[in-house]
């Protein structure tokens, strides 16, 4: 949060860094006082006099009584100006239809991005988890709803954090990066036994890249081959996919999988991480995820599958293939 790029961090970047300095000016000022009462105190007490008493000194009380508050006001009109530039109006347009819906889950994030269109059955074509793509430079409306239990979305070099809460579906959060790469943030509220790793990832491309890759995630995926650079079959890796209960909760589109409990699978190749951070998204640690997500994220709302040494190979391969 020291180094924002956005427009709507920096103000509270600025705050915070003035009320630090600030404060430490306070605390040399008390400081200061205390050691020289102390000081001049047991200078008179040695010298067999008694200490300055200065109870009841009416200047003295109005001073720091007057000073403190006038303190307090001024950074309360700070904090009302910084609250202001920092989280703009949302207008009712956006709220119609925002740049993209954040769901909280225990534990992962989930971004559907509703202008790009909705399928038949009424659900965004575009949902992906964990990996939240924006374009530089521009406002992005975010609306953010919670799946189970209150979470709170907090990158900090965007600016202000803000809770999901279930139930509570009119959060709304103004995004803007000035400079593509790649953010970092946290889940900011507690939510259970992986809290901590409930990690944010923004990706933050050119307009151009951006439309590329929303234009490219509303396809579904290329039929899949029988051969893979990583090894395994990619193709007996889907049949394998689809009749297991890796479809009750995982969703994949162009496919029959379309439950939406758990990640979005769609293109799952092009992602970096795995488990919402915990591990990078590497065949190998998709297979120990698969086989055993338990003994890598405990408490992890997925569990370990049973396969033959080819089949997980396929499976992999099938998924990793997405890209
Ligand atoms: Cu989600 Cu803490």
């Amino acid at each position: 949060m020291f180094d924002p790029i956005s427009p709507f961090g920096k103000p509270i970047s600025d705050l915070f860094i003035f009320i630090l300095i600030l404060g430490a000016f306070v605390f040399l000022l008390v400081f200061g006082i205390v050691v020289y009462a102390i000081l001049s105190s047991r200078r008179r007490v040695r010298n067999g006099e008694e200490a300055r008493q200065i109870f009841g000194n009416n200047r003295l009380e109005i001073t720091w009584t007057l000073g403190a508050t006038a303190l307090v006001i001024f950074l309360f009109v700070l904090t009302v100006i910084t609250m202001n530039t920092s989280d703009p109006a949302i207008v009712s347009a956006d709220q119609q239809n925002p740049d993209v819906v954040i769901v909280g889950h225990q534990w992962w994030w989930e971004y559907q991005y509703p202008k790009a269109g909705k399928g038949a059955d009424g659900r965004p074509l575009v949902t992906t988890a964990n990996e939240m793509h924006m374009p530089v430079g521009t406002k992005f409306v975010a609306k953010l709803e919670a799946a189970d239990v209150i979470h709170d979305f907090w990158v900090p070099q965007l600016g202000r954090k803000m809770d999901m809460i279930p139930g509570k579906n009119d959060n709304y959060l103004t995004l803007q990066s000035d400079k593509t790469g790649e953010l970092l943030g946290a889940c900011a509220e507690y939510c259970g036994a992986q809290h901590a790793w409930m990690t944010i990832h923004v990706i933050v491309q050119s307009q151009a890249d951006f439309n590329n890759w929303l234009q490219s995630q509303k396809q579904p995926p290329a039929a899949p081959a029988t051969t893979s650079s990583i090894g395994g079959n990619p193709a007996r890796g889907q049949q394998i996919f689809l009749q297991n209960t890796c479809i009750n909760c995982h969703a994949i589109s162009g496919t029959t999988a379309n439950a939406n409990v758990a990640p979005n699978l769609t293109y799952l190749g092009r992602r970096k991480i795995l488990g919402a951070g915990i591990i990078e998204n590497t065949p190998r640690n998709l297979q120990d995820w698969i086989l055993n997500p338990q003994s890598i994220k405990p408490g992890v709302k997925m569990p370990g599958y049973q396969f033959s040494a080819e089949d997980i190979k396929d499976l992999v391969a099938y998924l990793e293939e997405q890209k």
